[in-house]
């Protein structure tokens, strides 16, 4: 008999949206490099080429899929495409997101909108467009990005914070309602992440000042630093795999210990 491990994902499909970068990038190489065959779903085509070149570099499988998960049409074109190039859905990772720095009375209508877009609707698109496709399959697994932020007051994030409360109700909604199929959904909730996510808000909100910002994000978790995108994507790996079958309806914190004080 071949021992090939733990969490081991060969042959199964998976789909990450924002997989171009930062967490998605990583999960992306994480996924493939545990023998799933990866489709990078990114608004960004020239970034979600790059992660799947890389992931090719390393010795898996993947390919890009340009897609807005904003847009309906879109989403349902690119799932199509997916299932047409690998034949079936293991599993869905909802990554793509957006954030803003601002309390409710910094908030426009238009940026509500927009984060609601891209970081609920865009989830329950590429969700809505999977679950047949998961349950075709006998199965599977989709995993959400939520944040901290759904789970305790995070200073000048108002309009973030209430669409990832959104993903993680979502999450719950998904997970009773699927159960029966087979299907899991989990979400995990990091607290910062050291990504072009962070590096892009410090540097359009705080110019001048990003060495001192960035230290106070690093010393907000009690850790003392900012995670790294590829820890994120261990946690992936575990909640996409086989291991963590037990599991489901969770958020699940990665917050270098911010929820203890
Ligand atoms: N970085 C953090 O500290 C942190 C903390 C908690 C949660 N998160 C969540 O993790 C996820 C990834 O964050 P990141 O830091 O890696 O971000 P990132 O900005 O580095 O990457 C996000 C990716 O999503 C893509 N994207 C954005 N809008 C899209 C759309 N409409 N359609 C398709 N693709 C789109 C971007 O092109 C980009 O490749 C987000 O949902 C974010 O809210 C991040």
């Amino acid at each position: 008999m071949t021992e090939r491990g733990p969490f081991r994902l060969d042959g199964r499909v998976a789909a990450v949206t924002g997989g171009g970068s930062g967490i998605g990038r990583a999960i992306v190489l994480r996924l493939a490099r545990q023998g799933a065959l990866v489709a990078v779903l990114d608004q960004d085509a020239a970034a979600g080429n790059g992660a799947a070149e890389e992931a090719a570099r390393l010795g898996g499988t993947a390919e890009a899929f340009t897609c807005d998960v904003s847009r309906a049409a879109e989403v349902d074109g690119a799932f199509a495409n997916v299932a047409e190039r690998f034949g079936r859905l293991d599993i869905l990772v909802n990554c793509a997101g957006i954030g803003q720095v601002a309390t409710i009375a910094g908030t426009s209508e238009a940026d509500l909108d927009r984060l609601y877009a891209v970081n609920v609707k865009g989830t329950f698109l590429c969700t809505r467009a999977a679950l047949p496709r998961l349950i075709a399959g006998g199965g599977g697994v989709v995993l959400n990005l939520s944040s901290i932020a759904a789970l305790i007051g995070v200073a000048e994030r108002f309009g973030y914070s209430v669409t990832k409360g959104a993903v993680l109700a979502l999450t719950k909604s998904v997970a009773i309602d699927f159960l029966s199929q087979n299907v899991r959904c989990n979400c995990i909730c990091p607290a910062r992440v050291h990504t072009p996510f962070v590096d892009k808000f410090v540097r359009e909100n705080y110019p001048g000042r990003e060495d001192e910002v960035k230290a106070s994000l690093a010393a907000y978790q009690p850790v003392g630093r900012m995670a790294e995108p590829e820890e994120v994507a261990d946690l992936a790996v575990y909640l996409c795999s086989d291991e963590a079958a037990f599991i489901t309806g969770q958020a699940v914190p990665f917050d270098g210990g911010v929820l203890l004080v």
